[in-house]
């Protein structure tokens, strides 16, 4: 097989709209029942204690001002959101908020079949699964033991739920040249639309530079062997683009978060789960700033959220220092 030198380029289909900030990614816990290899060191990282977390009450206060200073998508995050206990009564009362009009969640799926029909019925719309290898013995080394067949059992039971759309993600790492076939499989049997997201170094003992993988490198594959042409991505403006393949249900995305410069485009806001909100992945700790004391004063907290959001930069930032928080913590 040859590959190409990975430069094909992203078409933009959805770049014209007028960019505004109005995405929360809400991060309600910092653990992981799983250890993959780009996320983690193998012993794991330490987790926050619980009086270190916001609670549900605050997450709920925190979300109600963001939604008043002009959010209107929320998604839940982790670490996986999945391993914190009473998610589903979050997410009730998240969802009735007034003036949200979407509602998702980032998971490993493991954990999905016990809680998607319940998750689902509290008013979640849709779910994105991360499943980075369609391939048994690499989907366990990639997350150190974990069991692909969990994985997809999760995916199912999200498609099953009646979640829509059903996303998966699918992290850029040497090795996925012999996996493109596998997911182009997936999106003509199943509904769902995976998104290759190119790996963004934020902490460079857990990656080498030899393993980063460009989005380019993977669409490449796709034009020559399968065909695909753009398409507009159906969810809204965020960071992915899309590609439709010939015959198939699903789509394939990529995020080219190293590659693609979409800093300018970005649309959200992070809360980390010990009350930090953070406009920038990439952003200093010296740039975040600590929202626990301005909870329970709800005008003061909209203000500084409304003011957090005007300072936001759209410079492209990728190369900036994360101050030492890997993605589990930060919430993706
Ligand atoms: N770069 C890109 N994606 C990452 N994820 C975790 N760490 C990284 C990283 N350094 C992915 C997870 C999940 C999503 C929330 O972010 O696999 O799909
Ligand atoms: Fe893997 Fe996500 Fe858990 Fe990190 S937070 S170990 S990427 S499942």
């Amino acid at each position: 097989m040859t590959l190409g030198d990975g430069r094909a380029t992203l078409v933009g289909v959805s770049t014209s709209a007028a960019r505004r900030v109005d995405y929360l990614r809400l991060s309600v816990t910092d653990r992981c029942n799983l250890r993959c290899v780009y996320c983690m060191p193998p012993e794991g990282v330490p987790w926050r204690s619980h009086d270190e977390i916001l609670s549900y009450e605050e997450l709920l206060a925190f979300a109600a001002a963001a939604v008043a200073a002009g959010i209107t998508r929320v998604r839940v995050t982790g670490g996986e959101p999945l391993v914190r206990r009473g998610l589903a009564g979050f997410v009730e009362r998240l969802a009735a908020l007034d003036g949200l009009t979407d509602l998702s969640l980032t998971t490993n799926g493991v954990l999905l079949p016990g809680c998607a029909a319940e998750l689902r019925a509290a008013g979640l719309a849709r779910v994105n699964v991360s499943i980075d290898s369609l391939d048994e013995g690499r989907y366990a080394q990639l997350t150190r033991g974990a069991r692909l067949g969990d994985a997809l059992a999760g995916l199912d039971a999200a498609l099953a739920a009646g979640f829509s759309p059903v996303k998966v993600n699918a992290v850029l790492m040497a090795g996925v040249e012999d996996e493109v076939d596998r997911f182009v499989e997936l999106v003509r049997q199943r509904e769902v639309h995976v998104r290759f997201i190119e790996y963004m170094p934020l902490d460079r003992r857990l990656a080498a530079e030899h393993d980063f993988v460009p989005a380019g490198f993977v669409l490449e594959r796709l034009h020559g062997d399968h065909h695909v042409e753009a398409v507009d991505g159906p969810f809204g403006l965020g960071p992915a683009r899309y590609y439709r393949v010939p015959g198939a249900r699903g789509t394939i995305g990529f995020i080219a978060g190293v590659s693609d410069h979409f800093c300018a485009r970005c649309n959200r806001l992070r809360l980390m789960a010990d009350g930090r909100l953070k406009t920038c992945l990439f952003s200093a700790p010296e740039r975040e700033l600590d929202i626990r004391p301005l909870i329970g004063r709800p005008a003061a907290l909209s203000a500084a959220i409304a003011q957090a959001i005007a300072g936001k930069s759209f410079d492209r930032c990728v190369e900036a220092p994360s101050g030492g928080r890997g993605m589990s913590q930060i919430g993706g």
